[in-house]
């Protein structure tokens, strides 16, 4: 699996939104960005919505990750494809039909990610492993940029990484939250594929190095 940095533009300036998704799209070999969509109830934080992931769209050629973290995602995913999003990503802590709004976000044409966050079971994921085209493994508690990695997540990566292998599933393993060329690597180590990195980033003085690191 190709490994791909998504920059989080949740680190980035808010009132200058495309100035951060420019200089994401600037770094040679970024490929993706990823859009963290908070609603102030599944995590303690809000963020942004349809409208800027709509107004974002015609400015980017990057592949867009969006990662749901909403009590209610099934109620948005046609609007977060509708606005651009190319992939959604969607977890399973929440109560709501879970594979039926995995498929719609397929049906919509957008590819589709299943996520836990540090303190969920590894075997919450296996309903809807062959169902998906990404497993995200939060290495932060969700709902605020600049937290640190946690370590104890390592072993999950190891363990979808493990199921992966044994079944040839397709999925993508992302990793999100507190990822810098540090962390990252202990991350792809362990099987990740996928970097969501955010701070470490965006305050990166050489982000070509930085992308290099984690891409190579
Ligand atoms: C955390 C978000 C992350 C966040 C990561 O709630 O899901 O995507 O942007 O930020 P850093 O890389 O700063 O930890
Ligand atoms: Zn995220």
């Amino acid at each position: 699996m190709k490994p791909l940095v998504a920059p989080s533009i949740l680190a980035g300036n808010h009132a200058a939104l495309a100035d951060s998704l420019r200089e994401a799209e600037a770094t040679p070999g970024i490929e993706w960005v990823h859009i963290d969509i908070m609603d102030g109830h599944f995590v303690p934080n809000l963020s942004f919505g349809p409208q800027t992931v709509k107004n974002l769209r015609p400015g980017s050629k990057l592949f867009f990750d969006v990662h749901l973290m909403l009590d209610n995602p099934h109620l948005y995913v046609e609007a977060f494809v509708e606005a651009g999003g190319q992939n959604v990503t969607i977890h399973t802590e929440p109560d709501y039909p879970h594979l039926e709004t995995l498929k719609k976000i397929r049906e919509l044409g957008a590819t589709c990610g299943i996520c836990i966050n540090p303190g969920t079971s590894t075997e919450d994921l296996q309903p809807f492993l062959e169902h998906v085209d990404l497993v995200l493994l939060m290495t932060v508690q969700p709902g605020f940029g600049g937290q640190k990695f946690r370590e104890d997540v390592l072993p999950k990566i190891e363990t979808v990484a493990k199921w992966r292998a044994d079944n040839d599933y397709p999925f993508r393993i992302e990793v999100d939250g507190g990822v810098d060329d540090g962390t990252g690597l202990l991350c792809k180590n362990a099987g990740a594929d996928t970097f969501v990195c955010g701070t470490a980033f965006f305050k990166a003085p050489d982000k070509l190095a930085f992308t290099e690191t984690l891409q190579a």
